[in-house]
C-alpha cells in the first residue's frame, strides 16, 4: 500500500514558509513481527519542530533534507503483529507525517480512550501537559499567594501553566498575542492577561499587572516580554526556562539587556529545562493531570486544524500566533 507523506524539502532560513514541504506519496512496509499499521487520527505541530529544521546542534537530531518531518500523532492500530496492540488500538508515538506508518509496538503508548479525548493525549494529558506540570511544579515551585507570570500563556504550554497556578492559589499574569486570547484567559481565570503586542509599553502593564512584584516567571517566550519581567523580580525568584519562540526564526542572535545583575540582586535562580529531563516521572506527571482534569479543574483548549493537507499550515501558524491551545491537526 501507499501513504501521503511530508517531507523536509529545505532548511528556512529565517521564518520558514510553505516551501520547505514537499508532499509526496511513498510505500508503507508489510508490518513485521512485533509492528503495527497505524492510520494517523491526529497530528501535533509544535515549535520545537522549527529547531529540528535547521541543522544547528540541538538537544535533538535535526530532520534530514528529503526525509518525512515527524513528530507527536495519535493513530489507530488497523494491522497487527503485536499482542499488546490488538487491532482497534488507539496509539501516541514518535511518527512521521503520513497517513498510514509502521512501527515497532514497543515505541508507542496506549490511549487510555475511557479518560479524555484522544488528541488530549497531544496537549493537556501529554508533552505540554507535562512540559507546564515539572516547569512549574518542579522549577518555579510556586506558594499560595505568590505571583506568577507566564509568557506565551494562550498557547498548549501556558494555558495549563496558568490554570496549574491558580490551583496552587497564586495571582496569574499572562502575556499573548490577541484581545480574544486576552479575554479567554480572563475567562479561565487568569487574575491579569496583557496583549503584547497591542499594549504601548509592557514593562508598565507588566508591572501595573504584579503590584507585589514576580515570584515565578514561566519563560515560553523571550525577548522584551522576558527583558521586562527580570526588572519586577522578587528575592529569591524562580525562572523555569521553556521556550525562547520570539528568537526561533532569528538569523542573528538576538542582542538584549544583560540580566544577570538582576538575577544576582534578587537571588533568583533560573532553569533551563528539557520535558525529557523528567522521563522517569512523567506517569506521575500523566496521573495528576488526569485527575485535575477529572475533577474539573483544568480545561484541555485546542485549536484543531482539518486535513492532512493542512498540516503546514497549521504549523506554520504557530509563529503568527493562530492556535489558541494546542494546535492539532485532525487527519482522519
Ligand atoms: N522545554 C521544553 O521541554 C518545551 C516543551 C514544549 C514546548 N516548549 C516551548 O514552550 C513554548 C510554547 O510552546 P507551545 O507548544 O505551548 O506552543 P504554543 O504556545 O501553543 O504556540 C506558539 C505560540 O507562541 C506565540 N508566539 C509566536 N511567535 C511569537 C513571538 N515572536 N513572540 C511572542 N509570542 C510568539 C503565539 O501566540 P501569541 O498569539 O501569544 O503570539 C503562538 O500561538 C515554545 O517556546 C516551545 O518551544 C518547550
Amino acid at each position: 500500500m501507499t501513504t501521503n507523506t511530508i517531507l523536509l524539502a529545505s532548511r528556512p532560513q529565517g521564518v520558514p514558509t510553505a516551501a520547505q514541504f514537499q508532499f509526496e506519496t511513498r510505500e508503507v512496509p508489510a508490518p513485521g513481527a512485533g509492528q503495527v499499521l497505524l492510520k494517523t487520527r491526529y497530528v501535533s505541530v509544535d515549535p520545537y519542530m522549527r529547531g529540528r529544521m535547521s541543522a544547528a546542534k540541538s538537544y535533538v537530531a535535526p530532520f534530514e533534507v528529503g526525509q518525512p518531518i515527524a513528530g507527536g500523532v495519535v493513530a489507530e492500530v488497523v494491522a497487527s503483529h503485536s499482542e499488546a496492540l490488538p487491532v482497534g488500538s488507539v496509539v501516541v508515538g514518535n511518527l512521521p507525517w503520513q497517513e498510514f506508518s509502521v512501527a515497532d509496538a514497543q515505541t508507542l503508548n496506549r490511549v487510555p480512550a475511557d479518560r479524555a479525548p484522544a488528541s488530549y493525549f497531544l496537549g493537556l494529558l501529554g508533552m505540554p501537559g507535562l512540559t507546564a506540570y515539572f516547569g512549574l511544579l518542579d522549577i518555579c515551585q510556586p506558594k499560595a499567594g505568590e505571583t506568577v507570570v507566564v509568557s506565551g500563556a494562550a498557547g498548549a504550554v501556558g494555558l495549563i501553566v496558568g490554570q496549574l497556578a491558580k490551583i496552587q492559589g497564586c495571582r496569574v499574569v499572562g502575556t499573548a498575542g490577541s484581545d480574544e486570547k486576552v479575554a479567554y484567559l480572563k475567562e479561565l481565570g487568569f487574575d491579569e492577561a496583557i496583549n503584547y503586542k497591542t499594549t504601548p509599553d509592557i514593562a508598565q502593564a507588566l508591572a501595573a499587572a504584579a503590584p507585589n512584584g514576580v515570584d515565578c516567571y514561566f519563560d515560553n517566550v523571550g525577548g522584551a516580554i522576558t527583558d521586562a519581567v527580570y526588572d519586577l523580580l522578587n528575592k529569591h525568584a524562580r525562572i523555569a526556562l521553556c521556550g525562547q519562540i520570539s528568537t526561533y526564526n532569528a538569523t542573528e542572535t538576538p542582542m538584549g539587556p544583560r540580566p544577570e545583575g538582576k538575577l544576582l540582586k534578587t537571588s533568583t535562580k533560573l532553569q533551563g529545562f528539557i520535558v525529557s529531563d523528567y522521563l522517569s516521572r512523567w506517569p506521575e506527571g500523566v496521573q495528576q493531570l488526569t485527575e485535575w482534569y477529572a475533577a474539573g479543574k483544568l480545561k484541555g483548549e485546542e485549536t484543531i486544524t482539518e486535513g492532512f493537507d493542512q498540516i503546514p499550515a497549521a504549523f506554520l501558524g504557530l509563529f503568527s500566533g493562530d492556535n489558541t491551545g494546542k494546535a492539532v491537526v485532525k487527519v482522519a
